[in-house]
């Protein structure tokens, strides 16, 4: 059968389309995950353990899923997770996924391996943007990307706290993922079986870690894996004051961003954050760690009157959202949700990917009996 973006009408649709048009290293970089990928799958898996309970008769004929989180409006309920090295699965990389999250009056999250800076987007959307944060040993860079993240005017700072060794990704050790991508007999035929994709990697601006590249070879000009690069860039010692201090450097909305435990979501209040990102990194690193949406009630239960809760991950469906946030979270994000989308399709393929769910939560809204977020509470979920 033909995939075309027209009938991707979900995110395994827009995976499946992702998978044709990516050389399969690139592909399987996106898609795979640590170890035995069970905490990838659990992630998704997770939203069925439990069934909606909806109301009816309910005038549900006008809709708001506004949110407010770290201080920013969003127009939906659903932001697009920072992600790296975007402008390796579609030659507009970063620039494809803001325009698009900017239509859709969400927040778009840039990481620091991110491939377009700053600034342009700063300079190309006016929509709430969340930079995320590695923190590197070297303090010289840390310091530069907080000040250059200022200067382009983003409005949210979000830490990485869950990747202070590289996770075990057997898919990439297989394929030999790097970034860039190392040029080997095998990894050139992979690409001229994708000749589309190639010709955009080759003629177009040349790949880069924007953010990076000034300070460190690694991953910019020195192919390496992504979990090199965590092991040997990042600063292991990172701990509760290091997060503190970036927190007043920042002096804005302020996230950590792969909080699992209801004990460091209480620190996370304690050293002033504004919200945490449940998150076990897309499966990516601690396989066989709980998934976000399993943690979201007890967090909430704890927490979650003092700091805004995001749950990050596993997210397919409208469903699953609304199921989030009638455990406790206040807004829900995700990563290959919309980067099958990018892979696939660019700046209308992400387009489509958040049409897809706003449609969806949309609907879902008015068949739960809801008019606002705020109106769905626990009461509505059964656990089997
Ligand atoms: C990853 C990083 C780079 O999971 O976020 O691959």
């Amino acid at each position: 059968m033909l995939r075309t973006l027209a009938k991707c009408n979900n995110v395994e649709d827009l995976r499946l389309l992702a998978k044709q048009r990516l050389p399969g290293p690139i592909f399987h970089y996106i898609d795979g995950a640590a170890d035995d990928e069970t905490t990838y799958r659990r992630n998704t898996l997770s939203y069925g353990t439990c069934d909606l309970v909806p109301n009816v008769l309910a005038g549900v004929e006008e809709i708001d899923m506004s949110v407010t989180v770290m201080g920013q409006k969003l127009a939906m309920p659903l932001f697009c997770s920072p992600t790296a090295l975007q402008r390796l699965f579609h030659h507009d990389g970063e620039r494809a996924v803001a325009r698009a999250a900017e239509k859709f009056g969400t927040m778009f999250g840039v990481s620091a391996l991110g491939t377009v800076k700053l600034r342009e987007i700063g300079e190309m959307i006016s929509t709430p943007k969340l930079f995320q944060f590695y923190f590197h040993k070297d303090r010289g860079l840390n310091n530069a990307m907080v000040e250059r993240a200022k200067e382009a005017n983003f409005n949210a700072l979000a830490l990485t706290v869950d990747t202070i060794t590289g996770g075990n990704r057997e898919r990439d050790l297989l394929t030999g993922f790097t970034s860039p991508p190392r040029l080997t007999l095998k990894s050139l035929a992979s690409f001229a079986a994708h000749p589309s994709w190639a010709m955009n990697y080759f003629l177009r601006d040349k790949f880069e870690l924007a953010e990076l590249k000034d300070y460190v070879e690694q991953g910019s000009n020195v192919a390496v894996s992504i979990g090199d690069y965590f092991g040997s860039m990042l600063d292991q010692s990172m701990n509760w004051n290091d997060a503190e201090n970036l927190r007043e450097q920042w002096d804005g909305p302020f996230c950590l961003k792969g909080i699992m435990s209801v004990d460091d979501a209480r620190k996370a209040v304690a050293i002033g954050a504004d919200a945490i990102m449940v998150s076990n990194h897309g499966g990516r690193q601690l396989d066989g760690s709980r998934s976000p949406f399993d943690q979201i009630s007890e967090i909430a239960d704890a927490v979650g009157d003092q700091i805004d809760i995001i749950c990050d991950g596993g997210i397919r469906r409208g469903t699953h959202v609304l199921k989030a946030i009638a455990a406790g979270a206040k807004a829900c994000s995700g990563g290959r949700m919309y980067l099958y989308a990018l892979a696939a399709a660019g700046q209308p393929g992400v387009e489509k990917a958040l049409n897809n769910m706003k449609i969806e939560i949309e609907r879902d809204m008015k068949l739960m009996g809801v008019t606002k977020l705020s109106q769905l509470k626990s009461s509505m979920l059964r656990f089997r």
